[in-house]
């Protein structure tokens, strides 16, 4: 859907979304950072707060009350985003905040969430950032699944790995699940297939496609796996200690193509950096960072490799 041109003449900007599932592994200051190289690459970036539940990404860059967010779109108070876009420190960087107020974008509709989109591919930039929220809500994995590149963050920890797959397995599902919307007996299956209990004993993304293949739905599997195949997934590992920790990613990226038969690249790891912790516990603006710091290079690297 993002693929579609707009109507403006003007280049489509490359959408990026920042998922991954546990509430707390970096989503925001990921996307934040990331934001903010490639604006100092001399990429013009907007970044947008689309965790509507605790919009914060405005904290992490100084501004204390912005005065437009994603709110005064939704409720057509600015008819375009580029209306909402503000001004942030960092040269080349716009941010779209989060909307303060959710209730008019609590549960929207899909055809309400592919026109967000179309409207994101207006926006007159190189790239746009969306930092998602915590869970895998349809909210969040259809915005995920949209972008042009889906990169998941996950911290070292044990619930953080487990986490980042049961995302990934329910962004798998919900393609899935949307392509079948018009084979309501596939789209049975699939929701049968999501149970864990389930009886017919699918217990993984590869064993519904072998399930479907073995009832005589060849073609159809076919289609399906060519759908899993185009979502191309990048994976990084924030908040490392170690060396032995940087493996988070891998072992994400091993279950995920042995279960959920999904192709992956690790995009390598990011140390933990007690300044980039004040900058959410203490609201110390990003501008103000020391960025030679470790953590600082390794988001320079990550930001590099996506280029
Ligand atoms: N590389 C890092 N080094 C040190 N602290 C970090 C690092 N990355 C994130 N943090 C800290 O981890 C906490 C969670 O970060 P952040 O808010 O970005 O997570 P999130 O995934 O966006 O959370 P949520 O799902 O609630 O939106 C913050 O206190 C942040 O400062
Ligand atoms: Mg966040």
């Amino acid at each position: 859907m993002i693929e579609e041109q707009n109507t403006s003449g003007k280049p489509t900007p490359q959408i990026w979304a920042i998922g991954g599932g546990k509430g707390g592994a970096g989503k925001s200051v990921v996307s934040t950072i990331l934001a903010f190289w490639l604006a100092r690459m001399g990429k013009r970036t907007v970044l947008v707060d689309l965790d509507l539940g605790g919009a914060n990404q405005h904290t992490l860059l100084g501004i204390k009350n912005p005065l437009k967010t994603l709110n005064d779109f939704i409720t057509r108070k600015f008819a375009t985003l580029e209306d909402i876009c503000i001004d942030t420190e960092a040269q080349n960087l716009r941010l779209i905040s989060g909307a303060s107020d959710v209730l008019s974008l609590a549960n929207p509709h899909f055809s309400q969430k592919v026109k967000l989109i179309n409207h994101f591919s207006r926006i007159d930039a190189d790239y746009v950032m969306l930092d998602l929220g915590a869970g895998t809500s349809f909210n969040v994995l259809d915005f995920f699944l949209a972008a042009n590149k889906k990169i998941v963050v996950l911290t070292p920890e044990p619930t953080s790995i487990q986490n980042a797959y049961i995302f990934i397995r329910n962004a798998v599902y919900r393609r899935l699940s949307r392509l079948s919307s018009k084979t309501p007996s596939l789209q049975a299956l699939i929701k049968t297939a999501m149970d864990p209990k389930n009886v017919l004993k699918i217990r993984t993304v590869k064993e519904l496609l072998q399930f479907i293949e073995e009832s005589g739905g060849k073609d159809v599997m076919e289609v399906l796996k060519k759908e899993i195949d185009n979502i191309r997934l990048t994976v990084i590992t924030n908040m490392t200690r170690n060396n032995k920790e940087k493996n988070a990613g891998r072992i994400v990226q091993t279950v995920a193509e042995k279960y959920l038969t999904i192709q992956s690249t690790d995009l390598g790891s990011v140390s933990y950096d007690k300044q980039i912790n004040a900058m959410v516990s203490d609201m110390v603006p990003l501008i103000n960072l020391d960025q030679s710091s470790h953590a600082f290079a390794d988001f320079y690297e990550i930001a590099s490799k996506l280029l």
